[in-house]
């Protein structure tokens, strides 16, 4: 059993949405984000969950790269053995490319494709020590393929995290160091509450139970909820251009 748990952006949707479920299952968390007063709030209504578990939680913000590294030893310090850790943390600010939104736009790729590597080589490290871990990524259906406007970016980070987690799985075959790539649909958190249109939307709690089912079964690759994101990401991949204009 991964007993021991390190969740990124656990102060709010669905780091903090796993966080509950985990507990639910008796599991040990580490939590961080930049709002460690969420944190604390959040700590609290998992012992009250579950008072046998034990919770730690970090002030961390993933684009401060060094403290990524100095944040999970913390933990691994803190439980002894980290057994899996979730890249979790994101953000979707930004805007269409040339139109005046490089600052959003290049904040989240930094977040989303850099910062998530940070955490991807600090974890990898602590597994590769112990010989023993689960490493899962929050992507995005959106990564399987490009998409204009405010999703240009966005999706463009999506891909490349999906990227890097496909290329530790094949590294990483045939070791003890697991990695799973979830692609989640639209689930409503506070990440997406000014959208227009959100096709397929579940809330957290539906949402987050998918991807802790898909996560526990240690499935490489996942699109949640099962319906439609597992049959419509094929679709996506062949759409043509006309159509996904359309989509967006
Ligand atoms: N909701 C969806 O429909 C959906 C679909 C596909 C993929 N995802 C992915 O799921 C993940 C979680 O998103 P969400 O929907 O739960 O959004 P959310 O409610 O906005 O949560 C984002 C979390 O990331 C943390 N975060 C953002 N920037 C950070 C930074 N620089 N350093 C540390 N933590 C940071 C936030 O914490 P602080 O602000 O406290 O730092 C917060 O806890 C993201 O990677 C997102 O791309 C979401």
């Amino acid at each position: 059993m991964r007993k021991n748990i390190i969740i990124t952006g656990a102060s709010s949707g669905l780091g903090e949405g796993m966080a509950k479920a985990f507990a639910k299952r008796g599991r040990n968390l580490g939590l961080c984000a930049r709002r460690l007063d969420r944190l604390e709030v959040l700590k609290a209504d998992l012992l009250q969950i579950n008072p046998d578990i034990i919770v730690h939680t970090q002030a961390l913000d993933v684009n401060n790269h060094d403290a990524v590294f100095r944040v999970f030893n913390q933990f691994r310090k803190d439980f002894g053995v980290v057994d899996r850790v979730f890249v979790n943390a994101g953000i979707g600010k930004g805007g269409a490319i040339g139109a005046g939104h490089f600052k959003e736009n290049k904040e989240t790729f930094l977040t989303n494709a850099v910062s998530a590597l940070a955490q991807c080589e600090a974890a990898v490290e602590i597994f590769r020590a112990q010989n023993h871990g689960h490493l899962v990524t929050i992507s995005s259906v959106g990564a399987v393929r490009g998409f204009p406007g405010l999703m240009n970016v966005y999706a463009a980070s999506k891909a490349a995290l999906s990227s890097l987690s496909e290329g530790l799985q094949i590294e990483l075959l045939h070791t003890p160091i697991q990695v799973s790539t979830i692609h989640p649909g639209f689930i409503r958190t506070p990440m997406n509450e000014e959208a227009k249109s959100l096709p397929f939307a579940v809330n957290i709690e539906t949402g987050c139970n998918a991807i802790v089912n898909a996560i526990e079964k240690e499935i490489k690759n996942a699109y949640v909820p099962f319906w439609p994101w597992a049959l419509l990401h094929y679709l996506l991949r062949i759409a043509p251009l006309n159509i996904l204009r359309k989509l967006s």
